[in-house]
């Protein structure tokens, strides 16, 4: 409801000039310690990704872990975590991404999937949409179909969605 929206946005905390001076980071952390603000959250997301067919949730190293895995046991279905380069024991696929500075890659088991299977991609924040990207490209390569990309915030002003078009995305809060 917009109620609980409201008072969601209420428990997210604003950190001004964090990691580096001029950002404001949005901190989920006082969101999630809050037992009401951990419901809204989980609710809303198990409400709208429930009876969809969703075979797996994929969850972004790390933040995304926290929401992945509880939606994809409200809506049974299994959970795997794309992970930063180096911490996947088995055979990976990998996607490079572009961060500020430098780049990233992300991994994800190779056999994490079947063919076809459909993926429900979850993250705690979209904010340039580099690392949503990523993670479509390689529920792709592995022969897996996104069903939709679900966060808990949007940093409205990096325009992600114009990176992301063509697929379908969910934001609860938009900064
Ligand atoms: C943050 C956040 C997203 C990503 C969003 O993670 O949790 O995964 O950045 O940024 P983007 O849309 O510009 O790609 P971070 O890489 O800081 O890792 P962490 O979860 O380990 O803190
Ligand atoms: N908050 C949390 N994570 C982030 C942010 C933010 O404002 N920007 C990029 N990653």
């Amino acid at each position: 409801t917009i109620e609980e929206k409201e008072e969601l946005n209420k428990l997210v905390r604003s950190v001004e000039d964090f990691p580096e001076k001029g950002v404001i980071f949005r901190d989920i952390t006082t969101a999630l310690k809050d037992k009401k603000g951990l419901e809204i959250i989980i609710k809303d997301f198990t409400d709208r990704y429930k009876n969809k067919g969703i075979d797996y949730v994929v969850g972004a190293d790390a933040r995304g872990f926290i929401f992945g895995a509880a939606i994809a046991y409200n809506i049974g279905a299994g959970f795997v975590p794309a992970r930063k380069p180096g911490k996947l024991p088995a055979e990976v696929e990998s996607v490079e991404y572009s961060l500020e500075y430098g780049k990233n890659s992300i991994e994800i088991h190779k056999d994490a999937f079947e063919k076809n299977s459909k993926i429900l991609i979850v993250d705690d924040l979209l904010a340039t949409g580099g690392t949503a990207e990523a993670m479509v490209k390689l529920v792709e390569k592995l022969g897996a179909k996104v069903y939709e990309l679900a966060f808990m915030i949007e940093l409205v002003d990096l325009k992600a969605r114009d990176l992301l078009k063509g697929y379908k995305v969910y934001t609860q809060l938009k900064y």
